[in-house]
């Protein structure tokens, strides 16, 4: 057999424990499947003393993981500490540079700096692989550098933050509020202590930046991403899409519009009908729509030790077997410069919650300003017994029609003293 492929681990917490285990529990069946052995040479994190539940003894053990890009035992530098600049970054730039193979589940850093880490390892000729960073365990970038690369892509969507997933499906099957299932999902340890990434749909956008630069052959673009997280939601909003026939999911949407990239995350409502409306707690999911393939549906979950490690120990066996091919599966420097897309003119049905005041009246401007607006109404609810504080729910419905019309409608309201909150609008998913 080949000579073992020499790694090293940088972060031991959640991923990079369940990546040492993997590779003890599966090195043998790794092996042959590889045609050479994974071997662990050296690791690092901040704190030698903890107990990881698993047997560092047989690793070499540094202080400073920079050390790892220069140690000349090493052919591949695995990152696993997060943070998308900072010593992660420090290290995957050293890495690349000594001419070394580097692997990462670090989202926040490949959306920031992919394209430079991806000219880096070309110019070295050196891999660069990141499959966990997007939808955990799920082989979504493998399946569109893969197996779908024949393909030109119409349409990328899915659901791409478990944490959200779990909110918003326990939020539709309880009729609880928000704030509520955030604190039970932080006590089960769904959610981080600090949730923002999450719930502002930030970490959601990372990865479909990552997703839309390998779907669209396109330089990432990761600030032009249309970010809105699921905090506004109310247990109202779902008891409303159930009405409808809809459910409610954070949905990465990206396409390709003439010259433009589309990219947005954002609360949609979702057919009941539909595959993602049946991905519940923290699941992912992704649909990649290709013009000779037709839908293709990626799902599993999208964290946790266990299939996170599965992504990364995948991409080592990729570099074991000689596989240095693009990393964004077109050369960087040929991935083009796609200025975003103007969201205005896209056409689409959308739900539109207006939280009044209760008094008389509202209703009418409200309808005025959607008339003024050019919206045309399917239908509206208005819940008759107002929330708490006296405020009263008024939802509607669109019929299809240009983003903009809605944007004006919304615009005309703006200021009104019967809006006691900016109005939320949500698309449906079409
Ligand atoms: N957790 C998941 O399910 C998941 C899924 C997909 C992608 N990811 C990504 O995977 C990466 C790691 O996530 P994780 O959940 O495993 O994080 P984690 O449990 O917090 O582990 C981070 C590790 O990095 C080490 N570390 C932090 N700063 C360091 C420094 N300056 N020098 C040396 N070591 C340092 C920590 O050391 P100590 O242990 O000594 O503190 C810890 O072992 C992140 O980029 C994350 O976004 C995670």
């Amino acid at each position: 057999m080949a000579a073992p492929l020499r790694i090293a681990l940088a972060g031991l917490g959640t991923v990079g424990g369940g990546v040492i285990r993997l590779i003890e529990a599966n090195g043998a069946l790794i092996a042959r499947r590889a045609g050479r052995p994974l071997e662990i040479v050296a690791v690092c994190a901040r704190d030698r003393t903890k107990d990881r539940g698993v047997d560092l003894s047989a690793y070499a053990w540094e202080d400073d993981m920079t050390v790892l890009a220069q140690r000349d035992d090493i052919d591949v530098v695995v990152e696993l500490v997060g943070g998308s600049d900072g010593p992660a970054l420090s290290l995957a730039r050293r890495t690349l540079a000594a001419g070394k193979g580097l692997v990462t589940a670090n989202k926040a850093m490949v959306a920031h700096h992919g394209m430079e880490l991806a000219a880096s390892a070309e110019d070295q000729g050196v891999p660069l692989k990141f499959e966990a960073a997007v939808a955990g365990g799920i082989p979504v970038i493998k399946g569109l550098r893969e197996g779908a690369a024949a393909n030109e892509l119409v349409r990328l969507y899915g659901i791409l933050n478990g944490t959200c997933n779990y909110i918003l499906t326990t939020m539709e099957r309880t009729g609880r509020d928000f704030a509520d299932v955030l604190k039970d999902a932080q006590d089960l340890g769904y959610a981080e202590a600090d949730p923002t990434f999450d719930v502002e749909g930030i970490d959601a956008a990372h990865k479909l930046a990552i997703l839309a630069a390998i779907g669209f052959g396109a330089r990432i673009d990761f600030p032009a991403v249309e970010i809105e997280g699921i905090t506004r939601l109310r247990a109202a909003d779902f008891a409303q899409a159930a009405a409808l026939g809809y459910v409610i999911r954070l949905i990465g949407i990206a396409d390709c519009e003439g010259p433009g990239l589309f990219q947005r995350v954002q609360p949609y409502l979702v057919p009941r009908s539909h595959p993602l409306a049946a991905v519940d707690g923290a699941t992912n999911a992704v649909v990649a729509e290709g013009n000779f393939a037709g839908r293709l549906l990626f799902q599993g979950a999208g964290a946790g030790d266990g299939p996170t490690a599965s992504a990364v120990v995948a991409d080592l066996i990729d570099i074991a077997r000689g596989d240095t091919g693009a990393p964004f599966s077109v050369p960087a420097h040929e991935l083009d410069a796609l200025p975003p897309a103007h969201a205005g003119h896209r056409r689409n049905r959308a739900y539109l919650r207006f939280t009044v005041t209760d008094r008389p009246g509202v209703l009418a401007e409200i309808s005025a300003a959607m008339r003024d607006g050019g919206v045309s109404i399917e239908s509206l609810i208005q819940q008759g017994r107002p929330e708490e504080g006296g405020e009263v729910l008024i939802a509607m419905v669109t019929h299809e029609g240009p983003e903009n019309a809605v944007a004006k409608a919304l615009a005309l309201l703006e200021g009104s003293a019967s809006l006691t909150e900016p109005p939320l609008v949500m698309r449906l998913l079409g």
